[in-house]
């Protein structure tokens, strides 16, 4: 099992203290994490040690720089069991989508297939292609619980799609999708699948060979590292169906005032300077999370998750949005104190208790139009959240019930 506790050491957030005493309560994890102090030295370290570009200067302070920032794809690479060749760094999951979409050789009448349950970083620029390409956008629904309707998925698919792209965890429902169920349906009729991973990897463990998805992204702010570096995986055999989104230097292999010619994957989807600070800091995250084992993580979080889907949904006065048992979510609950508008629960959290939730739409409008809900408050955990937190917020959001 994770030691919490001790776990909590490395968090130097953790160990401050409002003027009434009060500790943070950080129950905002879906939308970004915390750093430990790992991955803080990681990026100084960089900096004061190692500050050089990468792939271009030819002196000692440049290779050791390019090292580092190879060896850090190597580390990310490992985690999700793809090969570092596969693995493009990008600024965030989103660039990630962007660069799919943007990359892939759209023709009029091709389709996509996406789900209503999507963060607007895969909804939006699929919107985008939609009125760019004349592409069509198709939907899978959710159940009331909201589950995704998976068997609709064969009368969605037809000779024109192009492409399925849906998230792995909802980050409001918290549902995980059945996504190796998902890309072998899709497969079957030969239609490439994109995962937006960026609610998953953070939480469970991902092995992107059993997936057999085509492309999949994720954040690294998400999973203790800094901001401004994500991931899009590319799979070897889906390589080719991409074309680079951006151009500049060193995504080229040779360059003609007429042309260029690609380099090689990863490298032809990087150009300009890349963020080293941030791979260092996001390979240091993935040394944290590995030690304390992905497995670990998850059962942690399910604990979590169980005593808050449980309270809350005791709570005469509360609605509880996605699926009933813990098992089949990521540790996040997205709620709504009835006829309170969810700001106002998250500022009375925030003012009673110092605890940190997210609420309003969490960028995912249309699913909040799906679920008939104006907005709603989420509270989300990870590896340094403890059950007494859990009790904390259940019990303030009791009596915010009862005040309002
Ligand atoms: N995607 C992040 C969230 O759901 C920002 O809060």
């Amino acid at each position: 099992m994770l030691n919490s506790k001790s776990i909590r050491r490395d968090f130097p957030i953790l160990s401050l203290r409002r003027e009434d005493g009060k500790p943070l309560i950080y129950l905002d994890n879906a939308a970004t994490t915390l750093k430990p102090r790992q991955v803080i030295s990681a990026i100084i370290r960089y900096y004061e040690r190692y500050t050089a570009n990468v792939h271009r200067g030819l002196y000692r302070l440049a290779q050791e720089a390019t090292s580092l920032y190879e060896n850090a794809r190597e580390a990310v690479a490992k985690f999700i069991k793809a090969d570092s060749s596969e693995v493009v760094f990008t600024k965030n999951a989103t660039e990630g989508v962007n660069i799919v979409a943007y990359g892939l050789n759209w023709e009029p009448g091709d389709e996509v297939v996406t789900t209503v349950m999507e963060h607007h970083s895969n909804l939006v620029p699929w919107q985008i292609i939609r009125d760019k390409f004349r592409v069509k956008l198709k939907f899978l629904d959710i159940t009331d619980d909201g589950d995704l309707n998976v068997e609709d998925l064969t009368s969605l698919v037809s000779k024109h799609t192009k492409l399925l792209a849906l998230n792995h965890v909802s980050n409001v429902l918290g549902t995980v999708n059945p996504v190796e169920k998902l890309i072998k349906l899709a497969h079957e009729h030969e239609v490439p699948v994109l995962i937006d991973a960026a609610q998953s990897v953070p939480h469970i463990p991902i092995d992107v060979r059993r997936l057999r998805c085509d492309f999949l992204v994720f954040s690294g702010h998400k999973m203790l590292g800094p901001t401004g570096i994500g991931v899009l995986y590319v799979n070897r055999d889906a390589s080719d169906t991409l074309q680079p989104a951006f151009g500049g230097g060193e995504m080229i292999s040779k360059v003609d005032l007429e042309k260029a010619e690609w380099n090689d994957m990863p490298w032809r989807f990087e150009p300009g300077t890349p963020n080293v600070a941030g791979a260092a800091g996001l390979a240091a995250a993935v040394e944290y999370l590995e030690k304390i084992g992905m497995d670990n993580v998850r059962r942690h979080e399910i604990q979590l998750t169980d005593l808050a889907l449980k309270r809350l949904s005791d709570l005469e006065s509360v609605v509880v949005y996605g699926p009933k048992r813990a098992e089949n979510r990521c540790g996040l609950v997205a709620f709504n104190v009835k006829g309170v508008n969810s700001h106002d629960v998250a500022l009375l959290l925030d003012e009673l208790e110092n605890i940190a939730v997210r609420s309003g739409l969490h960028c995912a409008e249309p699913l909040h139009r799906r679920l008939k809900a104006q907005s709603s408050v989420r509270a989300s955990f990870y590896i340094y959240n403890i059950l007494e937190e859990v009790e904390i917020l259940c019990n303030t959001v009791e009596k915010i019930a009862g005040l309002l």
